[in-house]
């Protein structure tokens, strides 16, 4: 090989290695906060459309929320219909006349995010079409219609490994260029704490679907558990601290807070008790039509600052002897507690732990 080509053949390697590690750090940098946002799925599960994704960006910029720390704009499932002759995901043509590019480069023009869904096996949840063996080129077509964000879901997947199936996205996603963060919605399954990080994924779900209640599972059909309320998912929650921390969070699903299944109480304790697990806050509600105390709830600028807290810990449920001592064992200031009781369980109080010691709820 002449010296030329040896240069030229050197200079390529190193190009490509420093590409590895620039996708690489790009990955690691997303959701050093837990990501807060808003998602289709608990108010209007399949009625989307681009009206009312338009409608709900104005809405969080006009209500104050965009200022409170939201950005991400998400469309959930029921967007897409079908795959054209090359396998091109297409979406529903009489729902987004537009196109998903126009609504995404709408939701920048308002300097939001945009996030959209889909799932690792054959088919989503709601039977549209899945990812499964388009996985690369679904990433290209995200990355060119300005997508920030994926949730990617776990239906239909029969025999499929959950962790490969996750790096496997991941590595599309960081192949097409565009730092996308990656929702695993696994529900818990296989246990997304354990290999979530590893995988790049920046959040994953630890349970069943959340339902608009303060508690009880309730199974969707005999012998197929569950969705659950509020109590039940932070229980499920308490053991899993330790392996959030920025860029990969815990994910206890999106909020109900206002969608009119509990009372505002009952609110206040949902958005707070997910503020101090460092969950996530992604709103799941009609943003265009919110009373005054559900906007408060969610913009709650020194609830929002305990999970926005740089250090990213979660919380943790404390017995309430033990409170004062959970708070020193590691000899940072404990910044927020909640307390409650249920028939169920003994006394407990949740607590935060930050760096932000300037704020402080009880
Ligand atoms: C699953 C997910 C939900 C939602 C629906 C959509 O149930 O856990 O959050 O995305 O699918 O079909």
């Amino acid at each position: 090989m002449s010296t030329r080509r040896f240069v030229l053949v050197m200079l390529a390697i190193i190009i490509f290695a420093l590409s590895l590690v620039a996708q690489d750090t790009v990955s690691a940098k997303l959701a050093l906060t837990p990501p807060m946002g808003w998602n289709s799925w608990n108010k209007f599960a399949c009625n989307v459309s681009e009206d009312m994704i338009r409608e709900m960006a104005d809405a969080m910029v006009k209500s104050g929320m965009k200022d409170a720390g939201y950005q991400y704009v998400v469309i959930d499932d029921c967007w897409q219909v079908t795959r054209d002759e090359n396998g091109n995901i297409v979406a529903d043509p009489q729902r987004f006349p537009s196109g998903i590019k126009a609504l995404a480069d709408y939701v920048h023009s308002l300097g939001l995010k945009f996030g959209i869904y889909s799932d690792a096996g054959s088919k989503t949840c709601a039977g549209r079409p899945g990812g499964l063996g388009h996985e690369y080129q679904d990433a290209v077509q995200y990355a060119a219609w300005g997508v920030d964000y994926l949730k990617y879901d776990w239906c239909n997947t029969t025999t499929q490994d959950a962790k490969a199936s996750y790096a496997n996205i991941r590595a599309a996603l960081d192949a097409a260029g565009r730092p996308i963060v990656l929702s695993i919605c696994e529900w818990g399954k296989a246990q997304p704490w354990l290999w979530g990080k590893e995988v790049g994924g920046n959040l994953w779900r630890t349970t069943g679907d959340i339902q608009d209640r303060w508690a009880g599972k309730k199974e969707w059909k005999p012998g197929d558990c569950c969705s659950y309320g509020v109590v039940d998912i932070i229980d499920a929650e308490a053991d899993l601290y330790s392996y959030a921390g920025p860029g990969h969070w815990n994910d206890p699903d999106m909020l109900e807070v206002g969608n009119g299944g509990m009372t505002d109480v009952e609110y206040r304790s949902h958005f707070s008790l997910w503020a101090i697990l460092a969950a996530p806050l992604i709103a799941g509600n009609d943003l265009r039509s919110m009373r005054p105390e559900i906007r408060h709830i969610l913009t709650n600028k020194e609830v929002i600052a305990i999970n926005q807290d740089p250090l990213g810990m979660q919380g943790r449920a404390c017995p309430k002897a033990a409170t004062v001592k959970c708070g020193r064992s590691n000899s940072r200031t404990g910044v927020a507690r909640w307390s409650f009781s249920t028939a169920a369980r003994p006394h407990r109080t949740w607590l935060s732990l930050g760096e932000r010691s300037d704020i402080r709820i009880t």
